[in-house]
């Protein structure tokens, strides 16, 4: 718990769903601040488990783990919900609300922190213009492509100024040039000084993105590595 550098660290992390399946089996990792991280592995390697534990869905089952200082085992449920306000996410299965606009679903994470009304509106539109939507601010998500979506729950996101993103295959279900947008996004915010963490399965950005690699396999850590052009 030393190192002040340190914005997640696990030892010999371990996580046993319900139902008996042990998806992570004994993980020790140190993150700092400001690094970009691919989280790799096969299907069922505990990818989306690992960013499930640290946004504080799933608790380790025994081991030790500290979030931005948060001891995840110990954490109150109160200590987690402050955490996951300085955590942006964007999930596959974290679907932006379709009955709501674009504004709405941005400025959730203020709604939230119970920001007053009169700022919201700026500030949602300044991280629109950041993904390049800010001509969407009224727009519902349904009239929205899948790659503008996307960047949607990019802002959103972001829109708090978390030290820390969470994605998990954000770049899923889209077309290459549109992956590269929602790549580029993740790195810009990296530059800006976040921390992302993205599970993928597309190596291919290692190489215009460079980035620390962790791959699990089955539940362990089995690759810690620097990729790209550095
Ligand atoms: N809620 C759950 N309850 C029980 N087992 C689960 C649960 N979620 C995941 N698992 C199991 O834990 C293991 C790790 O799953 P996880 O979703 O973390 O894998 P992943 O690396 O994200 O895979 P993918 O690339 O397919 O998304 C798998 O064997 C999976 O079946
Ligand atoms: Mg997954």
């Amino acid at each position: 718990m030393g190192n002040s550098n340190s914005l997640i660290e696990l030892q010999q992390a371990m996580l046993r769903y319900r139902t008996g399946k042990v998806a992570l089996s004994g993980v020790s990792l140190d993150i700092h601040k400001g690094q970009f991280i691919y989280l790799i592995g096969e299907s069922g390697a505990g990818k989306s488990t690992l960013l499930r534990m640290i946004y504080g869905g799933v608790r380790p089952t025994s081991g030790f783990m500290t979030v931005q200082g948060v001891d995840m085992r110990k954490a109150s449920e109160q200590q987690v919900r402050t955490l996951r306000q300085r955590i942006g996410v964007v999930f596959q299965d974290h679907k932006l609300l379709f009955s709501r606009t674009v504004f709405e679903n941005v400025a959730l994470p203020l709604r939230v922190q119970q920001w007053k009304s009169d700022r919201l509106v700026s500030r949602a539109r300044k991280v629109l213009q950041f993904v390049g939507l800010e001509d969407r601010l009224w727009s519902y998500p349904e009239a929205l492509s899948g790659g503008e979506q996307q960047r949607i729950a990019i802002a959103r996101a972001m829109v708090a100024t978390p030290p820390i993103i969470l994605a998990d295959e954000p770049t899923g279900n889209l077309d290459n040039e549109t992956a590269t947008t929602v790549l580029n996004l993740l790195s810009a915010l990296n530059e800006m000084g976040t921390t992302v963490i993205t599970a993928t399965h597309d190596l291919q950005f290692l190489e215009s993105h460079p980035g620390r690699v962790l791959r699990l396999h089955s539940g362990s850590l089995v690759e810690d590595s620097y990729a790209g052009n550095e």
